[in-house]
């Protein structure tokens, strides 16, 4: 076990842009970490799923990894000081937590999303403590892969007798151009009653100082306090330009500072769509899990980074958060990089979808695991709903809709700034008295509703929570092309779904099925596409009854790898309609097909296309719906290209050329942060054309300051542990995920039976 000795006094630490003290400290390294009789010393976050190997035999639903058990992490803990009081702040703990100090119980939070904070105060001694965090991860309780172990960021805080609580801010802010004013209201934890002079002071992103405000106030438990500011010529906070302020509060005879980062901006659904400071903003939203690929669900600043970054240039700006309150850095990204986001709640609530579900939990946690997720998330200006379930089976049952009353009920007792939504799948609720225990409705994959609704509610606002759920594998495709959904793939091996994004489950469409209704719904709020991401578990169509390797989903508009698949551009067309690009489908590598028909897809944010095999035009075509066709291709080798034009010029090119066999690997640094760095390798012919169906094993090594945490080339059916340095190409392609262990240089190599070396140097 690591020890830590806590001291006053209290340092100051900027860790992270997420409302915190200045005395909290950032409480992962060094755990032991015990399961199954085995002891191991680690650092949080972990993931104990993740670590496992993949097997046949392990539901694909939830991964067909082992995320469940009981474990215990156990670390010291040295106190010189037992005045104030210590917290133990837990971001993520999957699930059932109980926690011990010195063998005696302290707390519990059993919802394995939830964020959680524990008084160990009472419990503690001077000198050395143990503290346990026990878990118990009960196998079906969840429809996808729920990991397994401390897999967010715990931490620990010191205190003063007298201190602004844990999520003891509450800021909201009301914009009267040219002038804002906002407003914060404090909570405090004290040990008795006390006269304080409370001071805020509100920063400009640079740091400048725009207001200040100190209040004489008696201080007790249950106190509150609110100050005002105004703020002239405030910059608004919007997905394009991310402006952050800072509330820095601090007691008068406290070390403490307690920073409140908010945003100032004005968000409102009304019924004719979403309003951002006065504008009509359309949502362009993606749904995401909360794992992280080959990472699995332990929390990564630059994992997610990388993927909120890769969503923006799509023209992605919304993201619903499926179906549980992310990690709070999650937040802090969006907040930074500027995405709306949907903060949801639950999955279940008394209804039950997996015997040791979230029913369980429901009646004695419901209310303490919303208001956590309202008092830790509120202020952030990044969030602009709060979703208080999905798809429940309640929508159906008069009987029990005060269930969601009570859950929007909650939301705007602990928020009144902030409106209520649920993912609904039920087509009848929507025509029923439970749609109004919502704010705004949201539909599961019922756009051809979204007519009606508008109609029959001409005051509730609406939008897409989850469309399309498209399925797709990147770069596999299969003929002859069936427009029908179904079509795309057989129960057999290769277990893939062909990419031509035409292809869905019965309850799911095509994106342009769901484009159709929203361009003649100009009501309709926006979407959140089924998903942005692959995720762990849920390998629908081969999951249920199925015996198939499958254990990764294939809904993603990126792999799980990272890689995009062709619906990324599909997306992007639509989303980014001023950035100038074309895309085709699919890739040209089909010896033995020659003469055969091969449709080409083209997606562009052009408005017509000339399509050329080998230099001969296949015609120029205006785009009718959301992609050019090309339905009677005849596959011969070379090359195929197509010139995009818009209102009469040319626009964007894009081309794709068959290959010869696989003679090297090019490698690229595809993000680069400061803990993870993120390589891609691409298997290219002798001339460097990329070898689109090349599956060569590669074998990775590092030299220097980093090491190999993570590889994976985006197959859903790869059992290859996800630690493992060497896989099989997928689509030509795979990356690797290497952690920064010095600030040396880093050498990263590829071998490859039978291909040339590669290696790229990292400075
Ligand atoms: C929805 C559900 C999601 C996911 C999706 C797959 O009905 O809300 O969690 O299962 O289907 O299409």
């Amino acid at each position: 076990m690591k020890k830590t000795a806590i001291l006053l006094p209290l340092v100051l630490l900027a860790l992270s842009a997420q409302a915190q003290p200045s005395g909290r400290i950032l409480w992962n390294d060094g755990w032991t970490f015990t399961k199954d009789g085995n002891s191991r010393l680690l650092d949080l976050p972990h993931d104990w799923g993740v670590d496992g190997e993949f097997r046949q035999e392990y539901p694909g639903e939830s991964g067909k990894l082992a995320w469940w058990g009981e474990a215990v992490y156990s670390k010291e803990l040295i106190v010189n000081d037992l005045s104030g009081t210590i917290l133990l702040e837990v971001d993520g703990a999957m699930s059932n937590s109980e926690v011990y100090v010195n063998g005696r119980k302290a707390g519990e939070w059993p919802y394995g999303y939830a964020s959680w904070a524990v008084d160990l105060s009472e419990e503690l001694k001077e000198g050395s403590n143990t503290v346990q965090i026990r878990l118990d991860n009960k196998p079906e309780s969840s429809r996808w892969y729920p990991g397994g172990g401390i897999y967010r960021n715990v931490w620990l805080r010191h205190a003063e007798p007298v201190a602004v609580s844990h999520w003891g801010t509450f800021i909201t802010t009301s914009v009267d151009a040219p002038k804002a004013t906002v407003r914060q209201e404090l909570r405090f934890s004290a040990q008795h009653p006390v006269a304080a002079r409370i001071t805020t002071v509100v920063r400009r992103q640079d740091g400048t100082k725009v207001a200040e405000v100190s209040s004489d106030a008696a201080v007790s438990d249950s106190s509150t306090l609110v100050q005002e500011f105004v703020i002239d010529n405030p910059s608004l906070w919007s997905p394009e330009h991310p402006y952050m302020y800072c509330a820095e509060t601090s007691i008068d005879g406290s070390r403490e500072t307690y920073r409140t980062p908010f945003g100032i901006r004005e968000a409102r659904f009304l019924p004719d769509g979403f309003y951002l400071n006065g504008e009509k903003t359309f949502l362009r939203g993606v749904c995401l899990h909360h794992d992280a690929g080959a990472l699995g669900a332990k929390w990564s600043d630059d994992a997610w980074r990388r993927r909120l970054g890769m969503l923006k240039d799509m023209g992605c700006n919304a993201i619903r958060c499926t179906h549980n309150p992310p990690a709070p850095e999650f937040l802090d990204l969006c907040d930074s990089l500027g995405f709306l986001v949907i903060d949801e709640f639950t999955d279940t609530w008394t209804y039950p979808k997996k015997k040791n579900g979230y029913a369980t939990l429901f009646d004695a946690w419901a209310e303490k695991d919303l208001v956590a997720m309202i008092h830790r998330d509120r202020n952030h200006p990044s969030v602009i709903l709060w979703s208080i379930g999905n798809e429940c089976g309640e929508q159906g049952d008069s009987t029990r809709w005060w269930i969601p009353q009570m859950l929007s009920d909650i939301c705007h007792r602990e928020d009144p700034t902030r409106q209520t939504t649920a993912g609904n799948d039920n087509p009848k609720a929507a025509g029923t008295a439970y749609a109004s225990t919502i704010d705004v409705y949201g539909f599961n994959y019922k756009p051809h509703l979204y007519e009606e609704f508008v109609k029959d509610h001409p005051s509730q606002p609406v939008y897409g929570s989850e469309t399309a759920s498209c399925i797709s594998t990147r770069g596999f495709y299969r003929f002859p092309v069936e427009q029908e959904k179904g079509r795309g793939w057989a129960i057999e091996a290769p277990y893939q779904v062909s990419s031509y994004d035409l292809y869905a489950p019965r309850w799911a469409t095509k994106p342009d099925y769901e484009w159709q209704f929203e361009d003649i719904v100009p009501e309709c709020a926006g979407e959140f596409v089924w998903t942005g991401y692959d995720y762990l578990g849920e390998p629908t169509p081969f999951d249920r009854g199925v015996e198939a390797p499958s254990r990764s989903s294939y809904f993603g508009i990126i792999d799980l790898a990272g890689f995009p698949k062709d619906r990324y551009y599909l997306y992007q067309a639509r989303w980014r309609p001023d950035l100038p690009m074309a895309h085709i489908l699919p890739h040209w590598n089909w010896p033995g097909r020659e003469g055969e028909i091969t449709p080409v897809h083209v997606y562009t944010s052009g408005d017509e296309a000339e399509l050329f095999v080998n230099g001969k035009s296949l015609g120029r075509k205006v785009k009718e719906g959301y992609r050019i066709v090309w339905d009677d291709v005849r596959y011969e080798s070379g090359t195929v290209e197509v010139v995009a034009y818009k209102n009469g010029l040319e626009w964007a090119r894009d081309a794709v050329r068959s290959s010869g066999e696989a003679s090297g690997v090019e490698l690229s640094v595809d993000y680069l942060g400061d803990d993870l760095i993120y390589v891609y390798a691409e298997i290219l012919d002798k001339d460097g054309v990329p070898v689109p169906d090349a599956c060569n094993v590669l074998e990775f090594s590092v030299k220097g300051g980093g090491r190999i945490i993570a590889t994976d080339a985006g197959d859903p059916t790869s059992h290859i542990p996800f630690c493992s340095s060497s896989l099989p190409a997928f689509g030509g392609k795979a990356s690797v995920i290497v952690r920064r262990t010095s600030s040396g240089p880093i050498r990263i190599q590829s071998k490859s039976k039978g291909l040339k070396q590669a290696s790229i140097r990292i400075e």
